[in-house]
């Protein structure tokens, strides 16, 4: 007869962020990691430091990082102004990171600050067109909600292409469980970035979408303490 006194603890379980120490405010923006990531931007004019700086505090970049492979070529879809592939190689010499966006600006930045980091490189792509090769882990850090909705199975079904079995695929995206937080995200969106669209799944639909692809989710809300509806899924190809 099994233990009912213990609790079975999935392997990939994703541990949520302590409710304590989440949020806007959290204590990971005053650590040496977090000083040491924004100093690759110290070149940077002071308005775009100034909108890193924030961004840090509204997206809990350090939450997705824990969940990326420590080693092995791991793809950064979208990766902007490219925070998130440069934590990760600070973070792991055994990563060889690529971060891949649209705009040619977020690029030059990511660039430029990714200079001092022999493990990490950026290039301009349409990620819906690119040829990802193989990856040993891939990580979309908002990104998924500005692909138009008939471009995002395909995308999702080129990441398991590109994983190894037990390869992972992190997501990090908003949904519409909190209607306040996503309204505030979209009108967020809308303001900042006008020339891209919003395409918000919620996260039943995503979880459904991804084990259409061939993935097993797991998927954790990571908003406690944030005025944006951040979701988390695990994505194993199994
Ligand atoms: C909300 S930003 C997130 C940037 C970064 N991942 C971060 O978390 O800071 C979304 C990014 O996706 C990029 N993007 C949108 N559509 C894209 C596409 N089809 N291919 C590559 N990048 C794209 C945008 O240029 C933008 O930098």
């Amino acid at each position: 007869m099994p233990d009912s006194s213990v609790e079975a603890i999935a392997p990939h379980q994703i541990p949520a962020p302590l409710a304590q120490d989440s949020g806007t405010f959290r204590s990971w923006l005053k650590s040496e990691e977090a000083k040491a990531l924004l100093a690759l931007y110290r070149h940077a004019p002071l308005a775009r430091r100034i909108e890193l700086k924030l961004r840090l505090h509204i997206c809990p970049f350090e939450i997705v990082a824990d969940q990326v492979p420590g080693e092995g070529r791991i793809l950064d879809l979208g990766c902007g102004y490219g925070l998130l592939s440069a934590l990760l190689a600070l973070r792991s010499p055994q990563r060889q990171v690529l971060g891949l966006d649209i705009s040619a600006e977020r690029v030059a930045t990511s660039q430029a600050a990714g200079r001092a980091l022999p493990n990490v490189a950026f290039a301009q792509a349409d990620v819906t067109l690119a040829d990802f090769g193989w990856a040993d882990g891939i990580v979309m850090n908002d990104l998924l909600h500005h692909i138009p909705h008939t471009h995002q199975i395909p995308l999702l079904a080129k990441c398991y292409q590109a994983l190894p079995p037990d390869g992972v695929l992190i997501i990090k995206d908003v949904d519409k469980s909190v209607l306040w937080k996503y309204i505030w995200n979209y009108a967020h969106d809308f303001l900042k970035n006008r020339n891209l669209p919003f395409y918000c799944l919620d996260s039943p639909i995503l979880t459904a979408l991804l084990e259409l692809v061939g993935f097993q989710v797991e998927v954790c809300h990571i908003d406690s303490g944030y005025t944006y509806p951040h979701v988390l899924y695990r994505c194993l190809k199994a």
